[in-house]
């Protein structure tokens, strides 16, 4: 017999994962997603960006800051609408690999102003969790190396500065953001995001029994 699905009501719940090249998002988005369905939540994992033809265009390119924010911003309307607003409204979890943090992360180091990112994005929900995965560049190197990708670090520099920014949002927006030490096992890192996640629901009033 199936049980019922468990629900989040209201509003669902917006768990968003962010961190650098090969911190590991697209890994424990995916762990996250199969604890929660094993506990019989109703969970929809996305990803950004999401609309094939935006996707393929962004990484064909190199853009200037302006018309690459404008594209992720575009793409992550039309997520929001068609995926991820409905779903939260039926109260089901949202587990999403990027969001509009990373706009405010990557764009900015890229020298756009904070205030234009969110002005272009003030349509979109913001997450209710940021989980935030750090780690030392050296680490994301390798395991991108790992897999066989040796062009994705060629600034360095660049990347550094965004580890910095994603930890001074962080900050900014502690009631939002949980930081992982990212640089461990994968069980590790996953069993450490478990934890956190169940204390800042419980600091938010969301009543999930994790
Ligand atoms: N904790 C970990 N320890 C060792 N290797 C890991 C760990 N987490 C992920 N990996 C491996 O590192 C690589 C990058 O991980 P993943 O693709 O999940 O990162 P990502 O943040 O989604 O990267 P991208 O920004 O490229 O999408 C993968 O090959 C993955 O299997
Ligand atoms: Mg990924």
């Amino acid at each position: 017999m199936d049980l019922p699905k468990r629900k989040v009501t209201p509003g669902g719940v917006y768990i968003v994962f962010e961190g650098i090249d090969g911190s590991g998002k697209t890994t424990q988005a995916v762990m996250l997603y199969e604890y929660l369905s094993n506990r019989n939540f109703e969970v929809v994992l996305v990803r950004e960006p999401w609309v094939k033809a935006i996707k393929d265009f962004l990484y064909k390119h190199d853009l200037d800051p302006d018309a690459e924010a404008y594209l992720f911003a575009a793409d992550r309307i039309i997520l929001q609408k068609e995926v991820v607003l409905p779903a939260l409204e039926s109260g089901k979890i949202v587990v999403s690999d990027r969001s509009v943090f990373a706009s405010l992360a990557y764009q900015v180091v890229r020298g756009l102003p904070a205030d234009f990112i969110m002005a272009i994005n003030r349509s979109i929900r913001l997450p209710d969790i940021v989980v935030l995965l750090d780690l030392p560049l050296e680490l994301a190197v390798k395991r991108l190396e790992a897999r066989g990708e040796t062009t994705r670090f060629e600034d360095p520099s660049f990347m550094q500065k965004v580890r910095e920014r994603y930890l001074e949002l962080a900050r900014e927006y502690n009631s939002l953001f949980i930081v992982i030490d990212a640089s461990r096992t994968i069980h590790e890192v996953h069993q450490e995001i478990l934890t956190k996640l169940a204390e800042k629901l419980k600091n938010k009033s969301i009543k999930i029994d994790l």
